[in-house]
This record gives C-alpha cells, structure tokens and sequence, in this order.
C-alpha cells in the first residue's frame, strides 16, 4: 500500500471545504492514516516548495500557504499518489476536468484549494515534513476487503 500527503490549502479552510475535501478521499476508499489542522511557518512553506524556489510564482505561494491554518493529512491505499492527484485535478482550476476537486472549486491557479504529492519520492519527503513518525497510525478496516 501506498501513501501520500495531501492538505486542504487555506483557501480551502476559510471557504469551509474541509469536510467536502475529506468526505472525498475518505468516500473513495483511501485510508486517513494521519491528520491535523496546523499553521505552517514560513520555514516549512520554504522547504516543502523548495523546488520552486527561483521561479516567479514562489515568493506569493509561501505567503499563500502561510497566510492561515491547513489541514494535513496522510492518506494510505493503491496507487495512492496518483488517485490523489487524478480527484484533485489539472494545478489550475481552468484546466482541471469537471468534478475534479480543483475543477470543482477553483478559479484561479493560486487558490487552488488542495495539495497533492506529484510522486511516492515527494510523498516519502513531505511526509516527513508535515508528520513525526507517531503521528501517523496503522489500523485496519473491515471494510478494506470490501475495497480491494
Ligand atoms: P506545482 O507543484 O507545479 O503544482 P501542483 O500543486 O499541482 O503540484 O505548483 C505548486 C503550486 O504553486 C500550485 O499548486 C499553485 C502554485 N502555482 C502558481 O501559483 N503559478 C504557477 O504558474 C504554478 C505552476 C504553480
Ligand atoms: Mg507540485
């Protein structure tokens, strides 16, 4: 089984989507194996973006994620990097398909309501990030067979 980090952005937060971002994941059938509700420093912002550092978009998108309170979370399954990505669609509303998270929500590429990791490489990296290793748990669901 996978795993992958995925956060309600604070546009997401203000806009009361919380629970709708959740209610999609969990309704899916992808394990929430970590989660919680935190204000990123602007550190955290620096590194967990680091690869957009230099680009012209960084400087607004560290303020953007910084600007009020996340959710994190840690969500388990099959393939579960790219089912994140695939719900939450294209990185601009504009472009993202219809019932798609993104293009469900979204007007514009720097609200973009959600995060989701790209790979299992940058899931294993943010992971360690946003979570201590306690704080994510392993249990099992009876519905799991029902699942797979
Ligand atoms: P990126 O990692 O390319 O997208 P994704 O979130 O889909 O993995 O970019 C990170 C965030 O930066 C993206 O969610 C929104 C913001 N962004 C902009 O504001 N303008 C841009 O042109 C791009 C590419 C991203
Ligand atoms: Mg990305």
């Amino acid at each position: 089984m996978e795993r992958t980090y995925v956060m309600v952005k604070p546009d997401g937060v203000q806009r009361n989507l919380i629970g709708e971002i959740i209610f999609r994941f969990e309704k899916k059938g992808l394990k929430i194996v970590g989660l919680k509700m935190m204000q990123i420093s602007r550190e955290l912002a620096e590194r967990h973006y680091g690869e957009h550092r230099g680009k012209p978009f960084f400087e607004p998108l560290v303020e953007y994620i910084t600007s009020g309170p996340v959710v994190a979370m840690a969500l388990e399954g099959k393939d579960a990097v790219s089912t994140a990505r695939e719900m939450m669609g294209a990185t601009n509303p504009l472009k993202a398909a219809q019932g798609t998270i993104r293009g469900t929500f979204g007007m514009d590429i720097g609200r973009n309501v959600v995060h989701g990791s790209d790979s299992t490489e940058s899931a294993a990296r943010e992971l360690g990030l946003f979570f201590a290793p306690g704080e994510l748990v392993e249990y099992k669901r009876e519905l799991d067979s029902w699942i797979y």
